[in-house]
């Protein structure tokens, strides 16, 4: 008998969790966010824009009244933002069951910066959550069975249309020369996965009782597209698939029981752009430990962080 495909209504009670989801203002953080809560979790929503989060707010609570969220302000391209968001959380909080880093950025038409002057999508995608990851260690270490569950895309590897094989261009990370904003959307989701399997097994090799996991939406219609062009805006309602959908991978590789860490969940159909989430093959660039051990020592020194296992 064909096994059902796993969705929403497979997600236990997250009742007692602490849950820390970045991007929660929109499109697949903020689906995440609200069946989270509908399982019990209390939620922890770090937002850049406080009208946006107010709305999210009371998006959440149309769908679930008695929803315990709390909002607090970062913007992770900038690290400063991202060490008072991390100071101001370890001072009310002693646990956290799973940090979820989603929020993102793809295809400025331009090559624009962070606050430290960093390619803006290598900074906020991946740069400001190693940064926050390891601020926030602290927290991770204290709970049992505590998840680091990271955002990455199908375009970490080549495929859909790409003539390029994405890497991580140690000699020129953030762009100065030859920008290509796909590429550098590219490099930021390998460099996604790259620390979520590092993060793991630094966590094996110093006991911690914590995993890393990674999931990728596939195609999703949300404001990640909004600088993609006129032809995806069409793509985007006539074939992407929709948001709740989107939301199943990040969720099952959060939620699903008996993980042993390193899982990544995709949707498997259409290239997989569409479909329930499953366990998928990552490149074998985001497989390599060399490569990844380099990525972790320079984005602690550009962060300026060394984390403390
Ligand atoms: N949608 C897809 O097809 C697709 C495919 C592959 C991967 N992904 C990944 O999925 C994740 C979620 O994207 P989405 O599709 O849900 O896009 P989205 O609707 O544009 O949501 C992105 C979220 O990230 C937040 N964000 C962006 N920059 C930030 C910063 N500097 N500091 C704090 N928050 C920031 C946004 O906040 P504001 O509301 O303030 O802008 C928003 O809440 C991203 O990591 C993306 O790369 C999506």
């Amino acid at each position: 008998m064909e096994q059902k495909p796993w969705a929403a209504n497979n997600i236990g009670s997250q009742k007692g969790k602490t849950i820390i989801i970045t991007g929660a203002t929109s499109g697949i953080g903020l689906e995440a966010a609200k069946i989270l809560s509908q399982k019990g979790a209390k939620l922890i929503l770090p937002v850049r824009n406080p009208a946006k989060g107010t709305e999210a707010l009371k998006e959440i609570k149309q769908r679930d009244k008695n929803a315990d969220v709390e909002l607090m302000t970062l913007n992770l391209a900038d690290f400063e933002s991202i060490k008072q968001f991390a100071e101001n959380l370890l001072v009310k909080h002693s646990k956290l069951d799973m940090l979820i880093n989603n929020a993102g950025i793809m295809w400025p038409p331009q090559r624009e910066l962070s606050k430290q002057g960093h390619e803006l999508q290598f900074a906020t995608n991946h740069l400001g959550h190693f940064l926050l990851t390891g601020l926030l260690l602290p927290l991770i270490k204290a709970t049992p069975n505590s998840r680091v569950i990271t955002q990455s895309s199908v375009l970490h590897k080549k495929t859909q249309g790409q003539n390029f094989d994405p890497s991580i261009q140690f000699h020129d990370l953030s762009f100065c020369k030859n920008y290509d904003t796909k590429k550098a959307y590219a490099q930021s989701k390998l460099a996604n996965l790259l620390f979520t399997y590092e993060l793991d097994r630094r966590f094996k090799l110093a006991n911690i009782n914590a995993i890393a996991t990674a999931a990728h939406p596939g195609y999703t219609a949300t404001n990640l597209q909004k600088d993609a062009g006129f032809m995806m805006k069409i793509m985007n309602v006539i074939f992407a698939q929709k948001v709740d959908m989107g939301a199943l991978p990040i969720l099952r590789a959060g939620t699903e029981l008996n993980l042993q860490g390193a899982e990544f969940f995709g949707p498997t159909k259409m290239n997989e752009l569409k479909g329930y989430p499953e366990r998928v093959q990552s490149s074998d660039a985001s497989n390599n430990r060399k490569l990844a051990e380099q990525l972790w020592e320079v984005s602690e020194k550009l962060v300026n962080h060394k984390y403390q296992f």
